[in-house]
């Protein structure tokens, strides 16, 4: 049960709103069964991770080609300049997870109010939730690029109770990656975790207030 009423759900995108089936199946088509995409990705949080701490930003977009290529260098991978560019481009075209659009209806029939907070870039949160007609849903969409730095640093979550004008115990922010679970309770969200690959949590041993392995999930706690 929530420790307080809760009145605004946030969520995380990448992984927790959208999957990256779409995304494997352009590396996969490009190059076999290399795990492409779990290089790329584990350097994409690595490089937004060292940019933060480093004071160095550049936005997702950036981020994303630069993982891109370090790890295609590391794999000694050449792609054509098309092949790059398409790959890229799956950035904004995922799929969101099938229960998504129909649970977050639900929240918004029961009274919470709905929002976005992530690493991605105003430009590709944008073009991801045109594509994939969720934009109508939340109420803000934020990004970490308005404070130049990335999640889990505290001054990205302190976009929410700002924007939204609640106090951070009244959020419930929800996130499927570890980093962000931890991150989102340090700052003093409600949390759940979104434990969409049924996995073990690696948020430095804190506990969300809620697991769940669906969206739909959550509803029925709410
Ligand atoms: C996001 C990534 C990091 O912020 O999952 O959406």
């Amino acid at each position: 049960m929530a420790e307080r009423a809760i009145e605004a759900v946030v969520l995380d995108v990448y992984g927790t709103l959208f999957g990256f089936g779409r995304l494997v199946e352009r590396a996969r088509a490009i190059v076999g069964d290399l795990p492409l995409l779990d290089h790329w990705r584990t350097k994409q949080l690595e490089q937004s991770f060292l940019r933060t701490i480093l004071g160095e930003y550049v936005d997702f977009w950036t981020v994303t080609e630069e993982a891109l290529d370090a790890v295609c260098a590391q794999l000694e991978l050449e792609l054509m300049p098309e092949e790059r560019e398409h790959l890229l481009h799956g950035w904004l075209e995922l799929d969101p997870f099938p229960e998504v659009s129909g649970a977050l209806e639900l929240l918004r029939e029961r009274g919470l109010r709905l929002a976005v907070l992530s690493n991605g870039s105003p430009a590709m949160l944008e073009s991801l939730l045109q594509h994939a007609e969720l934009d109508a849903l939340f109420e803000v969409v934020l990004s970490a690029d308005a404070v130049r730095r990335y999640k889990p640093s505290p001054a990205v979550y302190a976009l929410v109770p700002a924007a939204l004008v609640v106090p951070p115990e009244r959020i419930l922010f929800c996130s499927a990656n570890g980093f962000d679970v931890a991150g989102a309770l340090r700052f003093g969200f409600q949390v759940c975790w979104v434990n969409r690959g049924n996995t073990k949590l690696d948020a430095l041993g804190k506990q969300p207030h809620f697991t769940v392995h669906s969206l739909l999930e959550l509803v029925e706690y709410l």
